[in-house]
């Protein structure tokens, strides 16, 4: 009966639009070609850092594609950076530095942040990349030779003092549809609904906040009002989340306008055959989709049509439910235009606010992935839980430490962390390792119907439902361990004590298998712990029902899940608050008020309270430094640190410690003296890349100017260099 169901879980029809059977376990017919399936997600622009609003993509369909996997389907999981359109370049502009340098740094930072919260993507591309620009060049063309562009002479909004045409984010106003402050092309604060240039009220320039002006201007439109049947048909298809799909049929019956797909920007991909236009980032960020996944199919020698241009592969997107009329609009109708199949899934999110209010980094409402979580110690496997758990996938998440701190301890520490250990710590100090006996039938129903839980839910999207199911086994199992008590039972009857303890450890790997999707990290250490010959990559759904003894060896158990105290919680709480409430007296508070405070605060003995951190080194070494005030963001951020290279190094007459320095720092050399004179020999120093403070107030040091500062660290001045090659002049931050 077992052997059936496990068969029955391995093959969700659903899942594959082709008929390939794929069977793991069958001996009888020949297994052929596995299901495949592309899963993508949002691409993170690459303007600003990660934080956990983003991670509500990612880690859940990370999840999904673990899952997948280890239903034996043959998935690839495509992500990379999108890196045009506006807010880039105005980004850019501020760190004085070029869009492409900017996105570089931001997709590097993306890949690492992905990879610490243990998301592995097959590719992670950028859409600035060569492969992009030729696949977004031919779609656009196709879409012009097929009929759907055309040009239209616009009135487009223009800055008469900036002397720019004003495209998407450098321009705002007030939405036309709700009211609320919106950007050129779409309504951020209010309804999401893209604006179409000329649509919005009372326009003015985002950088100057002179009023717009507006100057014909011919742009190309595409033909998305003649798709109105073909959108029908594919929502009617459409698999994934109800949300995006209802969104997506109340636009279409409101009628859809022609989509203007051409900008007046330099930084882009060019229109065809118009030197002077690009095209829009919307169009070719979701074919970076397709270019990403030719990428990887290059490397691997497969020819990446067979995931787009063939039936035998599943598309399914991935995205946060504010990016919903892009992926279910604006991109099948391309996809069609152009000559591809259309996508046949779109998991949408709802958002993540935090306290209860809308995700905001000008008010300070944001959770950053690395500096307020990944690098303080917390682990990525919590956050990865607990956004998977806390609410449905479809609805909003209201982030709060506290609900964190709770759900973490409760459930993964509590009930999971401590069953687990009390069965392998029992049988190692009674047994020595795994008793020689089979669990019992009840136990594999347990976990079968755990399982077949768990499926239900995934198929339905219902990760929650699906995590909710793994926590309920582990308090059966809780439960099964207390009740039953062995440490008593095994006084009056031994072999009744050993049958509980080979039950809980056959829990225990089944938990063990069925976490690794959600907490991968912990996953693995409790199966090292058990000591299982095959490593836990390698197992399949039917795993969970194969006992353990003669395939595992114990360890002597260790407490895999710690608790987070409430010190720690606290401090995060006040980080934010903290943040929140100085970005909410903002200008309020003069320079001169902040100066008083502080002096303040110093004669009062007053300590600005310390971020935590569990990293026991890094509290050390606060400690040391004596526990400087805490500064913000905004305080650091009035530092310009950039990277500079050492061109030249001198002595200087009479002074024994001083070296005068010319520095290029990007946009000019500087001229800069150093106390580093007793450690380095200064023809060592030229060519090294050093870390300068370019914005300190000048100093004459021994009669000679310097115009700025090297960072160097401790007693013997060591100087901070990049650990990887930089452009000089990049912007520390
Ligand atoms: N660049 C576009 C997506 C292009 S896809 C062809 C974009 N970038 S983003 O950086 O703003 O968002 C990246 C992903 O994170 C998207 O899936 C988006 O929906 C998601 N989220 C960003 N902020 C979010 C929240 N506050 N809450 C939930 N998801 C959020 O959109
Ligand atoms: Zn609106």
């Amino acid at each position: 009966m077992y052997f059936y169901r496990i068969v029955s879980f391995l093959l969700p029809h659903q899942q594959v639009a082709s008929c390939y059977i794929y069977t793991l376990l069958s001996q009888n017919c020949t297994p052929m070609k596995k299901p495949s399936l592309l899963v993508t997600c949002g691409l993170p622009y690459t303007n600003g850092r990660c934080h956990i609003g983003h991670l509500r993509t990612y880690v859940p369909a990370d999840f999904y594609v673990r899952y997948k996997r280890r239903c034996g389907v043959d998935v690839t999981f495509i992500c990379g950076s999108d890196n045009h359109g506006t807010p880039i370049v105005v980004s850019a502009e501020a760190e004085n530095t070029t869009p492409r340098a900017l996105s570089e740094r931001y997709h590097h930072h993306f890949d690492v942040t992905f990879q610490k919260m243990q998301i592995f993507f097959d590719r992670f591309g950028m859409s600035d990349d060569p492969t992009n620009r030729h696949r977004t060049t031919d779609i656009v063309t196709r879409m012009i030779n097929a009929g759907y562009v055309y040009p239209k002479v616009i009135h487009q909004a223009y800055c008469p003092r900036c002397s720019r045409f004003l495209p998407d984010r450098y321009l705002k106003g007030t939405c036309p549809h709700c009211g609320k402050q919106a950007r050129g092309d779409e309504c951020d604060q209010g309804c999401g609904k893209p604006l179409a240039p000329g649509e919005l009220v009372d326009p003015v320039c985002t950088i100057c906040g002179t009023d717009a002006e507006f100057r014909e201007q011919e742009h190309y439109f595409m033909r998305l009002s003649e798709f109105g049947s073909e959108l029908e048909g594919f929502l009617e298809r459409l698999k994934g989340t109800e949300n995006s799909r209802n969104y997506a049929k109340g636009w279409l019956r409101e009628e859809i306008h022609d989509w203007c797909i051409t900008r007046t920007l330099d930084w882009g991909i060019p229109f065809p055959g118009r030197s002077d236009l690009t095209i829009y980032v919307w169009v070719d960020a979701p074919i970076g989709y397709i270019a990403f996944t030719e990428e990887w199919a290059k490397e691997k020698g497969i020819d990446w049509k067979e995931k787009w241009c063939s039936d035998d592969c599943e598309i399914t997107h991935f995205i946060g439910v504010d990016i919903t009329y892009h992926h279910c609009l604006f991109w099948p109708a391309m996809l069609h235009a152009a000559g591809y199949r259309m996508p046949d899934t779109v998991i949408a999110s709802g958002m993540v606010k935090i306290d209860g209010q809308k995700f905001s980094k000008s008010r300070g409402y944001v959770v950053w992935a690395n500096e307020e979580y990944l690098d303080r110690g917390l682990s990525a496997d919590y956050l990865r839980y607990y956004l998977l758990s806390y609410t449905s996938h479809t609805k909003e998440l209201n982030f709060s430490w506290g609900v964190y701190q709770e759900r973490i301890n409760n459930e993964v520490v509590n009930t999971l962390g401590n069953f687990v250990y009390r069965a392998m710590h029992f049988a190692y100090k009674e047994y020595g390792g795994i008793p020689e006996v089979a669990p019992q039938n009840e136990i594999f129903s347990q976990i079968q119907e755990t399982l077949d839980s768990i499926q239900a839910a995934i198929e339905s999207y219902e990760f929650k439902e699906a995590v909710d199911a793994i926590m309920a086994l582990a308090a059966y199992g809780n439960n099964y361990i207390q009740n039953s008590a062995p440490w008593k039972v095994k006084k009056t009857d031994p072999d009744a004590a050993q049958q509980i303890i080979a039950d809980c450890l056959q829990l225990t790997k089944a938990l063990t298998i069925l976490i690794d999707h959600v907490m991968p990290e912990h996953a693995k250490k409790i199966w090292d712990l058990l000591g299982v010959t095959t490593p836990l990559s390698e197992t399949s759904f039917s795993d969970v029902l194969t006992p353990l003894f003669g395939n595992a060896e114990l360890k002597k158990p260790e407490i895999v899940f710690q608790k987070l105290d409430d010190d720690l919680i606290k401090g995060f709480e006040e980080i934010l608050k903290q943040r929140i409430e100085a970005l909410a007296a903002g200008e309020a508070e003069s320079e001169r008020d902040k100066e008083a405070k502080k002096d303040m605060m110093k004669s009062e003995g007053i300590k600005a309270p310390q971020p935590p951190c569990i990293s026991s080194d890094a509290s050390e070494e606060q400690e040391q430094e004596g526990g400087r005030p805490e500064i913000t963001i905004d305080e650091f951020s009035k530092m310009e640190l950039r990277i500079g290279k050492i061109l030249e190094a001198k002595g200087i007459p009479k002074s024994k410690k001083l070296l005068c320095l010319q520095v290029d720092i990007g946009r000019e050399v500087r001229q800069i003296v150093s106390g580093i004179a007793p450690f380095y020999a200064p023809e060592d120093l030229v060519g090294k890349y050093v870390v300068v403070i370019c914005n300190l107030k000048p100093a004459k040091l021994m009669g000679v100017e310097s115009y700025g500062m090297v960072l160097a660290a401790g007693d013997e001045a060591v100087l901070l260099s990049p650990v990887a090659e930089v452009p000089v002049g990049t912007l520390i931050r």
